[in-house]
């Protein structure tokens, strides 16, 4: 519906010419506004004229259309796209929807052979092709912002290979990590969400046209010949479940809500780290916002808002599958509904995805306040307790040792490399000189050699075999 607020008048409104044959009165004012689809489907007006244009020169091909009509429609169709594109299209609610504007428009110009368009197609595979062919254009975008994103956090994670900060389970200082493999962590996350969307456009990418209503056609298509037109990988097998599938935008909008989701947790950490209490990052200004009363403040706004959007997104993938749960096959109108949390899901995943394809590589990391962190909270608790386990204590006995030195370090309000040796010796004669080259920041995570693991030579590994994949 359109986003009118004042009630629709319930007097009659226009008949429809495409459909009304066999109908006595109008449909009632309210019910054209109420069942409207145009002001949200327009923007499928793209695809809908390449998939009538790919749909008319079949029918040229297999002898339903002659070749003057189908070259009539081609041009005219070609006027229309200009007409639109320049902003020249009158839309009109009473036409419904984007497929009968353009329908109608189309025979205005051209006359007789525009309403032999229609031949051998219904709104319902019409539809479904549309919204197909709109899927795979905005997974495109999608993974190529995703491209950039992933590249922006390649050049982070290099920059930062070095860098200390504590690392956090249960958002309690845990081990000492790298900024950089903080980074490529985040990076792992939306390769995933690209690996879904790519996963979800191949089901997408399959042909429905030809369907008709639910039940195929008399007329001898050649459906292979309009998928390959319109770059189709195939065509669907069963026209009932065609024209009612929307699988494929469930699917993509899920993995629309798990790139939200990542976005978000990305957008609650960098949310803390800029706060003056952690002070590990400053936010370029252009992300962020100042206060109309607090003249100090400076608001991270943009992982706010991208934190704010991920409930919206979530929110679209509910409704669709709340949409599709109670519907019988074939087609029902209820899938008219698919489109704005469609488009929505699409339109906020990509605004969010360039956001933060622009903002990441342009963190500035505070170094000496993060590692200033990471020497707070007893990182290095662990390496002291592995420490003990080299010089042949088991790792239970060394854990309770180091339990011991911390609680003595936390009573004096000191870190453990701050304690002297003879203070650490209290706790086990196995602690030698040689303890403090284990329990320092960067020897803690420069130990940290295992396959994808903090240390600094790890993450320049990790960063040259992505460099050598893309
Ligand atoms: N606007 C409709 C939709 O978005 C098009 C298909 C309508 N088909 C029909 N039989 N009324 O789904």
């Amino acid at each position: 519906m359109s986003q009118d607020a004042s009630p629709p008048a319930a007097g009659a409104a226009t008949k429809n010419a495409m459909w009304s044959g066999r109908f006595s009165e109008s449909t009632s004012a309210l019910v054209e506004r109420f069942s409207e689809s145009v002001s949200f489907d327009q923007r499928l007006w793209k695809q809908d004229i390449a998939g009538s244009q790919a749909h008319a020169r079949m029918l040229g091909k297999v002898g339903v259309l002659a070749a003057a009509d189908v070259e009539a429609i081609i041009t005219g169709l070609d006027g229309i796209a200009a007409d639109i594109a320049a902003g020249r299209f009158a839309w009109s609610q009473a036409l419904e929807d984007v497929h009968m504007n353009i329908e109608a428009r189309l025979t205005e110009r051209i006359g007789e052979a525009g309403k032999r368009l229609h031949t051998g197609r219904s709104r319902n595979d019409q539809v479904a092709t549309d919204v197909r062919l709109y899927v795979r254009d905005a997974i495109d975008e999608l993974v190529g912002l995703i491209d950039a994103l992933a590249a922006g956090l390649l050049d982070l994670a290099e920059r930062e290979a070095d860098s200390v900060m504590p690392g956090f389970t249960h958002l309690q200082v845990a081990q000492p990590v790298t900024f950089g493999h903080h980074m490529l962590a985040w990076r792992e996350q939306v390769l995933r969400d690209k690996a879904r969307l790519l996963d979800a456009r191949k089901r997408a990418n399959i042909l429905p046209l030809g369907s008709a209503a639910l039940a195929g056609t008399v007329y001898p298509l050649d459906r292979h010949y309009v998928a390959e037109q319109l770059g189709f990988a195939g065509i669907t097998e069963n026209s009932l479940d065609a024209v009612s599938d929307r699988d494929f935008a469930i699917e993509t909008v899920a993995a629309c809500s798990l790139v939200m989701v990542h976005l978000s947790r990305w957008s609650e950490e960098l949310i803390l780290w800029s706060t003056p209490m952690f002070g590990f990052i400053a936010l370029p200004d252009r992300y962020c916002t100042g206060s109309s009363i607090m003249p100090q403040k400076k608001n991270p706004d943009v992982p706010e808002l991208v934190r704010g959007k991920t409930g919206r997104v979530v929110g679209d993938l509910n409704a669709l599958l709340v949409l599709m749960k109670g519907q019988p096959l074939a087609y029902n109108r209820d899938n008219q509904e698919d489109k704005e949390p469609l488009f929505d899901a699409l339109d906020t995943a990509r605004d969010c995805l360039a956001l933060y394809a622009d903002m990441a590589p342009n963190i500035v990391v505070k170094r000496d306040n993060c590692r200033a962190a990471a020497a707070k909270g007893f990182s290095t608790a662990t390496d002291l307790a592995d420490y003990l386990v080299k010089k042949g204590l088991p790792f239970r006995d060394a854990h309770h040792v180091v339990g011991n030195s911390v609680g003595y370090a936390a009573k004096q309000g000191r870190d453990l490399p701050e304690l002297s040796l003879p203070e650490l010796q209290q706790f086990s004669p196995l602690i030698a000189e040689d303890v403090y080259a284990h329990i320092s920041l960067d020897a803690s995570v420069a130990a940290r050699t295992t396959y994808g693991g903090t240390a600094p030579a790890q993450v320049r590994a990790a960063i040259a075999r992505a460099r050598a994949k893309t």
